[in-house]
Parts: structure tokens; sequence; C-alpha cells
């Protein structure tokens, strides 16, 4: 599987995201054990826009 010029290889393993779960340390053990793309939780656009946490 290729997504842009990212090839993944034949059978990729793609973590989902989920919030309250996927944080740091939790990708890059997904990472350690397989996971060929991980993802972070919900993260708030407008927070990051108005650089405030929400
Ligand atoms: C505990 C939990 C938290 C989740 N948090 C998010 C999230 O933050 N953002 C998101 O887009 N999806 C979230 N999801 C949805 C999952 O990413 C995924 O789309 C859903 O579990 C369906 O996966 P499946 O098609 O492999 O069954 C969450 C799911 C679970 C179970």
């Amino acid at each position: 599987m290729k997504i842009g010029n990212i090839e993944f290889g034949p059978r990729p393993l793609f973590l989902a995201p989920m919030e309250d779960v996927t944080d740091i340390g939790f990708r890059h053990l997904c990472k350690r054990f397989g996971a060929s793309m991980v993802y972070t939780e919900f993260v708030s656009a407008e927070a990051l826009v108005r650089s405030v946490n929400a």
C-alpha cells in the first residue's frame, strides 16, 4: 500500500486514533510491536490556532 510517496508494504497495520489512549507512550509501544502508522488522539484545532489549552 502506498499513500502519497510513503510505501507501507503489502499488509500495513494502522493504529486508530483513540482519545485518552493513543498518547506518546502508547504510540511508541505500537510502533515497537509493528504498527506501520500511528495517530495521536483528538486535538482541538481552535486551541492550536489560538495557542490555548481547550
Ligand atoms: C476508546 C476509543 C477512543 C476513540 N477516540 C477517537 C478519537 O480521538 N478520534 C477519532 O477520530 N476516533 C476515535 N475513535 C474511533 C476509532 O479511531 C475507530 O475509528 C473506531 O474504533 C472504529 O474502528 P474499526 O473500524 O477498526 O472498528 C475512538 C475509539 C475508541 C474505541
